[in-house]
């Protein structure tokens, strides 16, 4: 009987590297101390427990600690959430539920022991021996939430399988890209990235180096590298976890010549000057935090961006783009679309940026939606919503002797 080739995932799952040890600096939720909470009387969820029990303690506050089957954990969870399911309807409602979400799954927690979930039936999430290698020491246990165990565990799912952006399939890059935990990386959809190949196929004269500004997973900087052929990239991030997790990467696929830096923005980057910088930014708002929210992180930057970051970027980039260079931001309608902002958060911050920056091309395309309605077999957007689109917006800076004798010559 012949057999069945094994399918990529399957393939990318064989030949995934192990966990990195324990690797210092990186961010992580914060570990709590199974002692502190037997000394609160948290409840013990074992095998026979009442669930709806649990969920009343948890819903009142009470924190309960999950000692028997991963299962139990996962009905105590959906059963403790149930009541947020409601989509919101806006910004404010959204980080309602985003707030009371966290504070309720932060009060139901499993325990870690020896880089494990140890609950029967768990998943692996090996990145815990990577963020939590320090406290591992003497058989110590701690206990993690139920999201951030979750989360844990997704990410290594995401990581040992692989995410396949279709432009960087081989012979461009030789396997899967792995995303490290906490960084941004999701192939659908591919919209914006296929704008951004496109534009740079049509650029007149080809970069000679390039900008990833906040480059997640390395996406963006691999497209520059391996499908443009731009010689020199330097691909920053201000979360520490997408540095080490780019770096890994770039490593892994024995590509050299990346410069990976771990900043703010401009941030160290005094002094370089570039051809082209590119961000793929985060496209929803920060919302502005308010009394009992649960802190955020730098890992939140992934997927939201803070008020003044727009404002800083336009402020920044004359300092770092070559005289004829050129910026790209990868953006979407999304923000505006669910009346998170009333004005295109680009233009109203290159308004208040007081920047002579010119917005040379505003390119628009619908996400692929008809592909999604097939996949989910529902409409994506309220009929009153325009259809969801990517957008490309290319800067460039005025050049400013030709500037001087039109107005000369005027
Ligand atoms: C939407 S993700 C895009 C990631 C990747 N470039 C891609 O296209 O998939 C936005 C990235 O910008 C980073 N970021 C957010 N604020 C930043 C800042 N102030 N400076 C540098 N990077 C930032 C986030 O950490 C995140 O990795």
């Amino acid at each position: 009987m012949q057999r069945e080739a094994p399918n990529a995932v399957t393939e990318a799952r064989r030949t995934a590297p192990p966990a990195p040890a324990f690797v210092p600096g990186l961010v992580r939720p914060e570990a709590v101390d199974i002692d502190e909470l037997k000394a609160e009387g948290a409840l013990l969820v074992d095998k026979g427990s009442d669930i709806e029990e649990a969920v009343r303690w948890i819903t009142e506050g009470g924190r309960a600690l999950v000692v028997g089957h991963w299962r139990d954990l996962e009905r105590c969870r959906a059963a403790v959430l149930k009541p947020l399911k409601r989509a919101p309807a806006n910004a404010k409602e959204a980080e309602k539920q985003r707030t009371l979400k966290k504070q309720l799954s932060d009060r139901l927690l499993g325990r870690v022991v020896q880089g494990r979930i140890a609950l029967q039936g768990a998943p692996r999430a090996d990145f815990l021996l990577t963020l939590y290698g320090d406290l591992f020491g003497g058989g110590r246990q701690f206990a993690l939430p139920s999201g951030v165990l979750m989360g844990l565990a997704n990410a290594w799912q995401y990581f040992e399988g692989g995410v396949r952006f279709p432009f960087l399939a081989p012979p461009v890059l030789s396997g899967p890209v792995r995303p490290f935990y906490g960084v941004y990386a999701y192939p659908h959809p591919v919209t914006h990235f296929e704008m951004l190949i496109e534009w740079l196929q049509n650029c007149s004269s080809r970069p000679t180096n390039a900008l990833d500004l906040g480059t997640g997973c390395g996406v963006v900087a691999l497209v520059l590298r391996q499908l443009a052929g731009i010689p020199d990239v330097v691909a920053t991030d201000v979360s520490p976890n997408a540095v080490y997790g780019a770096q890994e990467e770039f490593k892994r696929h024995g590509i050299v010549g990346f410069k990976v830096l771990c900043s703010d923005l401009f941030e160290g980057l005094e002094g370089q000057r570039f051809d082209l910088v590119v961000f793929n930014p985060p496209w929803l708002p920060l919302p502005t935090p308010s009394a009992n929210e649960p802190p955020r992180t730098v890992l939140d930057l992934g997927n939201f961006y803070s008020s003044d970051l727009f404002r800083r970027f336009f402020e920044g980039l004359p300092e770092v783009l070559n005289p004829g260079g050129r910026a790209v931001v990868l953006f979407s309608n999304h923000a505006f679309n669910r009346g998170y902002v009333h004005e295109h958060p680009l233009r109203e911050a290159l308004r208040d940026s007081n920047s002579s920056i010119q917005i040379t091309q505003v390119l628009r395309r619908d996400f692929d939606i008809e592909g999604r309605r097939r996949r989910t077999g529902r409409p994506q957007v309220k009929p009153s919503l325009e259809e969801p689109a990517a957008e490309l917006w290319e800067f460039r800076i005025p050049d400013l002797a030709s500037t001087d004798s039109a107005k000369r010559s005027a």
